[in-house]
């Protein structure tokens, strides 16, 4: 029941790769992937290829268990193809339901948010605040609207300034109004997009960071385009039967809770790597504003949903370690990290995590692949994207090899393994490979 876009697949012109733009974004594939695209994701072409390469049949059905922002199932979509989406990220799971539900009326769409915009624009005018003209008088003349305390504490100091948080507070409260209109989650990933890489001060390069302030900016102008965005893409696809995207909250180490048994016939996906990076900071403010965490113990759960990739997110009871205590490499890294960090005296909370964090993320992709077998059909084909990381003491964890073992333990076969592109590690000057290990469920 979908008919394929081939209109959309005409514009996809081949450019030749080469390992600095291995992970950029082509031009001509911005409908919907950015819609809302964070930094941790990877580039639509990549997809396309391994689409292409697992002949992935129209009737078939692709899982991306990690599944971000949703480029997998976006261009999924684009293709015809059903997909499932699996995400423990309460914001990165809304951004993937969105991109993929083009239920929506883009008229509706259009003249409903220039409806909310007008309403924000009078009440911001009723204040002394003109949206599109920067504001010059004494700020603190206004009585601007803040963040409740605990709220405020979650997200990076400097993340954004007083007047766009004002102003983006008054846009949010107006979309409220309508909160029962069917794009009202569109309207609110659009304020997302716009909100994060336009409004705020955050920069992504690639960890989050505050840039150079921007005192005041036109934020209901800003939010009113990237909804006109939506509006050229959802006209692309209107009256087309769509593909089927399912997409769950729900953590990838327990699939077997949330798949159907033998429903899945390609896997293309990115996990986390043991980088030590906190994957929650990326998406903090916009989870902040929106209402996803509201206080410390929302992103603890958060966290705890999470595989255990930086000594951030561990805690006491973790035992995904135990799934990889037969395993030699594993067991002897992490040796090699506690070693090394006594030698060096490093005695911090989280150093003393380093060489427990790494057995917990193997153990946890060991779990997350155990739970994945029952749902996969006979001759499935899977890519993993993941990169070698020497984040702890400068010791090299070959990912990617590792995973393969343990795939293989686990009743994979393991294909081969590409490489995608290499990384300069900063602390050692070496260069780290970002592959994609290639895996078949023969079943
Ligand atoms: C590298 S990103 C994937 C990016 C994705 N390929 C894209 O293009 O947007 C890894 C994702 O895995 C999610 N994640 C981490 N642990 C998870 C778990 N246990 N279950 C499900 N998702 C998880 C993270 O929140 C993050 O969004």
């Amino acid at each position: 029941m979908t008919l394929p876009l081939p209109f959309f697949e005409d514009l996809v012109e081949e450019k030749s790769r080469t390992n600095g733009n291995a992970n950029k974004i082509d031009a001509q594939d911005r409908a919907f992937h950015n819609w809302y695209r964070f930094v941790l994701s990877f580039p639509p072409h990549l997809v396309r290829d391994y689409l292409d390469e697992f002949a992935t049949k129209k009737n078939g059905v692709v899982l991306d268990p990690f599944c971000g922002t949703g480029t997998t199932l976006v261009e999924s979509k684009l293709r015809g193809i059903s997909s499932v989406g699996i995400e423990a990220n309460s914001f990165a799971h809304f951004a993937s339901k969105i991109k993929t539900n083009w239920e929506i009326d883009p008229d509706l769409l259009l003249n409903q948010s220039k409806e909310v915009a007008e309403i924000a624009i009078s009440k911001l005018q009723k204040q002394g605040i003109n949206d599109k003209v920067p504001f010059t008088g004494n700020i603190d003349s206004l009585c601007l609207r803040q963040l409740p305390e605990d709220e405020n504490k979650l997200i990076l100091t400097g993340s954004i300034s007083p007047l766009p948080l004002h102003k983006i507070i008054v846009l949010l409260e107006t979309l409220r109004a309508f909160e029962s209109t069917r794009v009202y989650e569109h309207q609110l990933l659009a304020l997302s997009n716009a909100l994060v890489f336009k409004i705020s001060n955050l920069h992504f390069g690639p960890e989050v960071g505050v840039g150079k302030p921007k005192s005041d900016i036109p934020v209901i102008s800003i939010w009113l385009s990237d909804i006109k965005k939506m509006v050229d893409d959802l006209r692309l696809v209107a009256d087309k039967v769509h593909a089927n995207s399912v997409v769950e909250l729900a953590d990838a180490r327990n699939l077997d809770e949330v798949l159907q048994q033998k429903s899945v016939d390609v896997v293309i996906t990115s996990p986390p790597y043991p980088n030590e990076k906190d994957y929650t900071r990326i998406t903090r403010l916009e989870s902040v504003i929106l209402g996803f965490i509201n206080n410390k113990s929302d992103l603890r759960e958060l966290k705890k949903g999470l595989l255990r990739s930086n000594t951030r997110n561990v805690y006491k009871g973790d035992d995904d370690d135990k799934w990889v205590e037969d395993n030699a490499e594993i067991q002897q890294i992490a040796n090699t990290i506690e070693t090394k960090r006594m030698e060096l005296g490093k005695t911090s909370g989280f150093e003393k995590q380093y060489a427990r964090v790494t057995k917990l993320y193997f153990g946890g992709m060991a779990r997350h692949l155990a739970s994945l077998r029952p749902a996969l059909r006979p001759n499935a084909h899977l890519a993993y994207v993941v990169g070698d990381q020497a984040s702890y003491l400068r010791v090299m964890i070959r990912t990617g090899k590792i995973l393969g073992d343990i795939a293989k333990e686990l009743g994979y076969d393991v294909v081969r393994t590409d490489l995608f592109r290499t990384r300069l590690a900063t602390a050692t000057r070496e260069q780290l490979r970002e592959e994609v290990v290639i895996l078949r469920w023969k079943g």
